[in-house]
């Protein structure tokens, strides 16, 4: 909107704070993604062949959790940067339709529409499970999975099952939304409260400052995401060191040392 000419007062985009999406986005989702998962199914993780579509901060939250519960972790990216770091994680890494076909279980986190699609569902195995903890219900193409099917039903509160003409059944998690606000409880309050202090710290700083600021998109400023990690620390009675005089003036002088 801003580089069309669209956005027509300043905003402040709180999720690119260090305080948003390191944790949020990575713990608070890699958390509630995994309880959603398990409170729609019970389904045991250990062993299973867990996909996640998507390296980003959520994919990359759920991806650590998944394997903390033993499960064999494949990540799907197209992002060359983000393909290197779940590598070097120490996760497999494959194109979707290839992991299409052993996956047990499926969660995209991407931002992006119709990630899992008609052609993943074709070669996915008798009885994988699908869900979403990114976009809306659009990750997951839902009305081509309805094409393919021959009966739908609710199989469980959060579990409708997807009979494909094969005869294979397919089961999709709180109908493709957001599994993790759907079928548990979101993340928990001592994760959200430094988005929300992000929120409500810039609402305060465009009440001051919002005269001065153009239509455009701003960072956080960076005395609010540090301010945020403090209080943060704080209130969970976390002390951390400080620089010494001597050590600001040598961190600062590009003379010193090699
Ligand atoms: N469930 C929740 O509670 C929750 C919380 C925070 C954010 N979100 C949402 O989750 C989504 C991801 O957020 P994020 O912070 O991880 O974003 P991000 O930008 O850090 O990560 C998204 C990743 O998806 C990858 N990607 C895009 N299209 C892809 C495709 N077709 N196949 C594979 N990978 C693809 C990108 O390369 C990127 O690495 C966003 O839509 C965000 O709004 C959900």
């Amino acid at each position: 909107m801003e580089q069309k000419g669209d956005l027509k007062f300043p905003v402040i985009a709180v999720n690119n704070a260090d305080t948003k999406h390191f944790f949020d986005n990575r713990y608070g989702t890699g958390q509630s993604t995994i309880d959603g998962i398990l409170r729609a199914t019970n389904v045991l993780l250990a062993g299973k062949n867990f996909v996640v579509s998507g390296y980003g901060w959520c994919g990359r939250g759920i991806a650590m959790r998944a394997r903390g519960m033993g499960a064999n972790v494949i990540v799907t990216e197209i992002s060359p940067l983000k393909a290197l770091e779940a590598v070097m994680d120490g996760f497999s890494v494959l194109p979707l339709s290839d992991a299409a076909k052993i996956g047990d279980i499926f969660i995209t986190a991407t931002g992006n529409k119709n990630v899992l699609s008609e052609k993943h569902f074709k070669s996915m195995k008798d009885g994988a499970i699908m869900a979403n903890a990114g976009h809306f219900n659009v990750e997951i193409n839902i009305p081509a999975l309805n094409k393919l099917a021959k009966k739908v039903r609710n199989v469980r509160g959060m579990v409708t099952e997807y009979t494909l003409k094969s005869g294979k059944k397919l089961y999709m998690l709180a109908e493709g939304r957001l599994v993790n606000l759907v079928a548990a409880e979101g993340h928990p309050p001592t994760v959200m409260d430094m988005s929300f202090a992000n929120q409500t710290l810039c609402t305060q700083y465009i009440i001051k400052k919002g005269k001065e600021l153009e239509p455009k998109v701003y960072d956080v400023p960076r005395d609010i995401d540090e301010m945020v990690a403090r209080l943060k620390l704080a209130s969970m009675n976390i002390r951390i060191d400080t620089l010494t005089a001597e050590q600001k003036k040598y961190i600062a002088d590009w003379t010193a040392g090699t």
